[in-house]
């Protein structure tokens, strides 16, 4: 059986406010977990991974203030082209050079809210893999979609699309996130059993693309209205990988307990 390391991810999304708030916010994080969580090369493998997700403008201060305690920083989006004349939009060296391990690809957020179809969710795949980070590629069905039955279908779609051109070798850097988009920020988390069934089903697509190994050593992470209460239940499940968590990754009490989950 493959052995997977765990992986706890908080995306901030457009929050906090200021600068002074997301300083405050690391600070109580780093405090509460002391050193007890690992840093991405941390000899011990079964060790949780964490990274959060600040917005861009506190990336650099962010990571100086929660390095101490094992954590890296991502970050939530960038555009697939290197630079020039692309007002407003951040290009995956400029996140690196400030320190991100990690780009969210394909969130429901982005998806929806500013049009990022799955060709360019894939250029910003290959971007992030070619400029030596890791990219965590969110996938998940709406509520109309799950409604009428075709969340397989949904996510094996966006999973092929998302990932034309990026190689076997590759896909050791790549994580998936299952995020149903009616999970997200509405406190209905999908059933563990369910969401491991829907992990499960995702190792079939990366094994027809790919092949065992791949479906085996991917890590899968599971997204949506994920709280202290839900993410044991939620990480005792075979397929579980990890956790994208939004709202409650902005409260440290409850980040910190879903870091350390049972
Ligand atoms: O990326 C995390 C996310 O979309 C889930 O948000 O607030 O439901 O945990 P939330």
């Amino acid at each position: 059986l493959a052995s997977r390391q765990p992986i706890m991810a908080g995306n901030w999304k457009m929050n906090p406010a200021t600068e002074e708030d997301a300083l405050a916010l690391s600070s109580a994080l780093t405090k509460l977990l002391g050193e007890e969580t690992c840093a991405i090369d941390d000899s011990d493998e079964m060790c949780t991974e964490v990274v959060i997700f600040p917005p861009h403008p506190f990336i650099s201060k962010v990571r100086d203030a929660v390095e101490e305690a094992g954590i890296t920083v991502g970050a939530q989006s960038i555009f697939f082209e290197d630079k020039g004349a692309y007002t407003g939009s951040v290009a995956a060296s400029m996140v690196k050079s400030i320190g991100c391990e990690y780009v969210l690809c394909g969130h429901s957020e982005r998806r929806t809210l500013f049009n990022d179809d799955d060709m360019a969710i894939n250029k910003k795949v290959k971007k992030v893999l070619e400029m030596g980070m890791k990219p965590i590629l969110c996938i998940g069905e709406t509520k109309e979609e799950y409604d009428l039955k075709v969340k397989n279908e949904v996510c094996a779609m966006q999973l092929s699309k998302d990932l034309v051109g990026v190689t076997k070798e590759q896909m050791k850097d790549v994580v998936i996130a299952y995020e149903p988009v009616w999970a997200i920020g509405t406190g209905l988390v999908c059933g563990a059993e369910e969401a491991n069934d829907t992990h499960a089903f995702l190792r079939t697509v990366l094994a027809n693309l790919y092949d065992d190994e791949v479906a085996q050593a991917t890590r899968i992470q599971y997204g949506g209205s994920v709280t202290p209460d839900s993410v044991d239940g939620l990480m005792a499940m075979s397929e579980i990988d990890g956790c994208l968590v939004g709202g409650a990754s902005l409260v440290a009490e409850s980040f910190g307990r879903i870091i350390n989950y049972k």
